[in-house]
């Protein structure tokens, strides 16, 4: 409900300020209207798990505040940060057009935003409805620092479905006792794994299973016989998950924010960035239902959070305090479960599948371990065989400038990045079967700050493919400014002679969780100018470098061309 007064006050707020900024609007895509919204960037004291911190929120409120918006308008939001770390804030899934510098993810389009400054971001929802998220792109403040972003469609266009009688938003989180910046850095150093996290969260609650939380549960009162539109956001950090509701079907109709055909399933499994809008129809008995976020862990090896984090689906007329029945989650390594709900995803209304391809790459994802070179090692080479941890794209772990890419490409200021980023591994072996982590196999990666430098209007098609170096393991690989066509996946080593591709229907997404030990074929239309970082969204592989960066050249004229930077860009 605040939430809802907040957006109605910028409401009434950007009219007054919408004259005003008529001259501005004028060299941007047409919009519908446009949003104010401030973003302050504070520390909150909170107590969770029955352990007090201080945690980094906007506005002192976590999960953070709800992004309202229309398809095509136009939003503004300045950030400022009152908070002694460096932030910037992603618009996860918002394609950017001709806005690169609001991106958002820090050393790629812009320097980190400092503590006591501000930065206002600005860009337009072009063609854009549905859930998408918004997070904190520096270190891992992503944890606490994160939200959702609503589009509506343009007035008087209604949902391709069942008008639902309410919506609410569920985002999926991860939570850590201990301070994340603080995590970050020492697990790195350690160059070991990180620790799993101290609960799951359904919209910041870690529900009864947890210590000291059998009030700190998020709970959705229903009306029997109505339906309902949750809004599954997955903001967690390191983990897969899957959800379900207890005694419930879920029908997706919207997969990254782009309508899908409709599909029925008992549950669903959501990487790290994605989102899902499910249909749920309050259709069983008056009672109270479990609504239940576990693991999806598909490598080997791995510790992970197993406590399943529960939220209550409530009957109105539910006996309080009933017991409430278990979610029916798949086990942590039901891979097979992760299919279905993948071959179920079809784009409602696919426009432009590329048919034909000018730019194939082949990339393959994965991680690494490095010699140890350290005089300590029993402090920092607590990777596998006593090695230091790694990720990596076609084996080159990603190093991020001190200035951002964007910035040195646009001022073209040499000496931060080389575009010599291969299209093709530099080796090619059995990449899931082989050099698996023993000696005397090579399991290093190079580090660089390799990029691929793509034409405009460039027909680009990827095949990712997941290799077993350490361990094979589903990736969630996001590309920045983009949504692509996953146009097939398998198992094993991509073929080919073999793969079967939709050029039909397939899902237009921003995120594609690559099977484990197989592969995944992208395709998009190179036509945003810019720096796109494209990345695994688990944050540990991020840190460890499994993301490489995408140059799209300007086309012709002012609307193929990026402009130029705002005047209040972060100075490095
Ligand atoms: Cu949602 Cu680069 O991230």
């Amino acid at each position: 409900m605040a939430n809802l007064i907040t957006s109605f006050k910028y409401i009434c707020l950007s009219l007054l300020i919408y004259a005003h900024s008529m001259y501005v609007m004028a060299q941007w895509p047409r919009g519908g209207s446009t949003r104010f919204y401030d973003f302050k960037v504070q520390t909150m004291s909170v107590t969770k798990l029955c352990n007090t911190k201080e945690i980094v929120t906007i506005n002192k409120m976590f999960p953070g505040p709800v992004v309202y918006a229309q398809e095509d308008d136009r939003v503004i939001i300045k950030v400022t940060n009152e908070m002694p770390h460096n932030a910037t804030i992603h618009w996860h899934g918002v394609r950017q057009m001709l806005s690169c510098w609001s991106d958002g993810p820090s050393y790629i389009t812009q320097c980190p935003i400092q503590a006591g400054q501000t930065f206002t971001y600005e860009f337009t929802l072009v063609q854009q409805k549905g859930t998408l998220l918004w997070h904190a792109h520096v270190s891992w403040l992503r944890a606490t620092v994160h939200g959702a972003i609503v589009i509506y469609p343009k007035a008087g266009v209604p949902y391709p479905f069942k008008y639902p009688y309410e919506e609410h938003t569920i985002i999926l989180g991860e939570y850590w006792m201990r301070d994340v910046v603080q995590l970050e850095q020492a697990v790195v150093a350690s160059g070991g794994g990180p620790p799993p996290a101290d609960a799951f969260t359904i919209n910041g609650h870690p529900g009864p299973n947890y210590n000291c939380s059998n009030n700190d549960v998020y709970k959705i009162d229903v009306v029997p016989g109505k339906t309902y539109l949750l809004r599954i956001i997955s903001a967690a950090l390191n983990m897969e998950n899957f959800f379900a509701i207890a005694n419930h079907k879920l029908t997706i109709v919207e997969a990254d924010g782009e309508y899908t055909k409709p599909f029925t399933t008992d549950r669903v499994m959501l990487g790290p960035g994605q989102t899902l809008n499910v249909l749920v129809t309050a259709d069983q008995k008056i009672g109270r239902y479990s609504m239940g976020m576990g693991p999806y862990m598909s490598a080997r090896n791995i510790p992970f959070q197993n406590i399943t984090s529960v939220a209550y689906f409530q009957y109105w007329g539910a006996i309080p305090n009933s017991v409430a029945l278990p979610a029916p989650l798949p086990s942590f390594n039901d891979n097979l479960a992760v299919k279905t709900v993948m071959d179920g995803l079809k784009s409602l209304n696919p426009i432009n599948v590329p048919k034909e391809i000018d730019t194939n790459l082949f990339i393959t994802i994965g991680l690494n371990v490095q010699e140890c070179r350290s005089e300590n090692p029993q402090q920092n080479c607590q990777g596998a065989n006593g090695g230091v941890m790694a990720a990596s794209m076609n084996n080159i772990s990603f190093i991020r400038p001190k200035i951002s890419v964007l910035q040195a490409y646009y001022k073209k200021i040499n000496g931060y990045y080389t575009d010599d980023f291969p299209g093709v591994p530099l080796q090619f072996y059995d990449f899931v079967n082989g050099a698996p982590n023993t000696p005397p196999n090579n399991t290093q990666s190079v580090n660089g700050t390799r990029i691929k430098v793509l034409e405009y209007g460039a027909r680009v098609q990827v095949i990712l493919q997941d290799t077993g170096t350490v361990s094979t393991e589903n990736h969630p690989i996001h590309l920045h400014g983009y949504s692509f066509y996953v146009v097939g996946y398998g198992t094993g080593n991509y073929n080919p002679q073999t793969a079967h591709f939709n050029l039909v229907d397939p899902p237009y997404m921003n995120v594609i969780g690559v099977p484990v030990g197989g592969w995944a074929a992208i395709r998009f239309t190179a036509d945003n100018p810019g720096v796109w970082f494209m990345h695994c969204h688990l944050e540990i592989h991020l840190s460890w470098g499994l993301s490489t960066v995408f140059i799209v050249k300007n086309g012709q004229g002012a609307l193929e061309t990026l402009p130029h930077p705002p005047a209040d860009l972060p100075r490095c």
